[in-house]
């Protein structure tokens, strides 16, 4: 029996608990650095520090937010009065959480296809990480839709590494948020997606269940079923949530603590209408939590109006605790679009 299995079991629901939902703010630097350049900001250490600073010290984030997952820089960073970011967290009642994997790179021999990495030193990484205060951790993989794509061997591949990273986070105290993102690009249908959603998540849970990994310790992080961003035929709210529940209910099993939807691309609100529709049409009949962990959906009002300027981090706190409100009553199937009336608070 592993040592950590009560505290990973708490730390699972704590993440996933009514109304609270995950903020991804894990962008790698150079991920990050884009997000600063299509803003006019500077893309130094400095600066993403300071939009770092400017996420956490956000007033009553933790209302709406269990957990944050860090990147390997921001864990090491502090506000400008001195005090470690996984500090601010925790005092505020959120965990920190971290991403550990090291990227999607070309799979070999599969043109267009990406695996991901970051299994070396990984046993050493995670009991650094948890001596830090991280409770929870992230990895990423990365499966396309295309021309004759994807292929078995990039879902068994990226299946295969997301099952030994979540084996070594549980050996180590960490809950795996296990995120096998099926992306938005292309001109895909729904229901194509839907078909390769299912057999990825098929796939991933049964290299789960042969590495030993415990459902009830491990948070899944998926993709909604959508169309293609380039397809003619676009989803409505009602179907994104149907198609999205009925793939999950056919290939989750009931003992995983929490889902914790990814935004892919989607605008904000779109985000907070499929998440809320889930909720409010599934919910009696769902056997985990299903909330959020959002990156750009949260993120991305509160990034346009800061521009990198101290003199926009008032209101950008505003825009994000805005969203992150919006998200947090859709995982309680509370949200309507006359949220986005009330202007954000300055
Ligand atoms: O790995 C991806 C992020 O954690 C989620 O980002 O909500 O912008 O898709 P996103």
């Amino acid at each position: 029996m592993n040592k950590y299995a009560d505290e990973l079991r708490k730390t699972a629901k704590a993440m996933v608990a009514p109304g609270k939902g995950i903020l991804a703010m894990d962008e790698s630097n150079g991920t990050c650095n884009k997000r600063l350049a299509s803003v006019g900001a500077e893309q130094t250490e400095e600066k993403r520090r300071q939009y770092r600073e400017l996420i956490i010290t956000t007033p009553e984030l933790g209302d709406s937010i269990s957990g944050a997952i860090l990147y390997d820089e921001t864990i090491r960073q502090s506000t400008a009065d001195g005090q470690l970011f996984r500090e601010a967290l925790q005092q505020k009642g959120m965990i920190p959480g971290i991403k550990v994997d090291t990227g999607a790179k070309d799979l070999a021999g599969h043109p267009n296809e990406k695996v991901t990495e970051g299994l070396d030193g990984l046993r050493d990484r995670i009991a650094e990480y948890y001596q830090m205060g991280a409770r929870f951790a992230k990895w990423r993989a990365v499966i396309t839709i295309g021309d004759g794509i994807p292929s078995r061997a990039c879902i068994e591949a990226n299946a295969h590494a997301l099952a030994r990273y979540a084996a070594l986070c549980q050996e180590g105290g960490l809950v795996p948020i296990v995120e096998p993102e099926v992306m938005m690009d292309g001109d895909h249908t729904i229901e194509r997606c839907y078909e390769v959603t299912s057999e990825t998540l098929r796939t991933v849970f049964d290299q789960l269940a042969t590495q030993g990994v415990e459902f009830d310790q491990m948070i899944l992080k998926p993709n909604m079923v959508l169309p293609g961003k380039g397809c003619s035929q676009q989803a409505s709210v009602d179907q994104v949530a149907d198609m999205t529940m009925r793939c999950l209910m056919n290939n989750v099993p009931a003992a995983v603590t929490g889902v914790a939807f990814l935004s892919g691309g989607q605008d904000e609100q779109s985000a907070s209408a499929h998440l809320n529709a889930m909720n409010v049409k599934y919910g009696d009949m769902i056997p985990w939590e299903v909330t959020f962990s959002y990156a750009r959906a949260i993120q991305g009002p509160a990034l346009d109006n800061w521009q990198g300027k101290q003199s926009n981090v008032e209101k950008s706190q505003a825009l994000l605790a805005h969203r992150a409100k919006c998200n947090s009553a859709a995982h309680k199937g509370e949200y309507s679009p006359e949220m986005e009336k009330q202007p954000a608070m300055v």
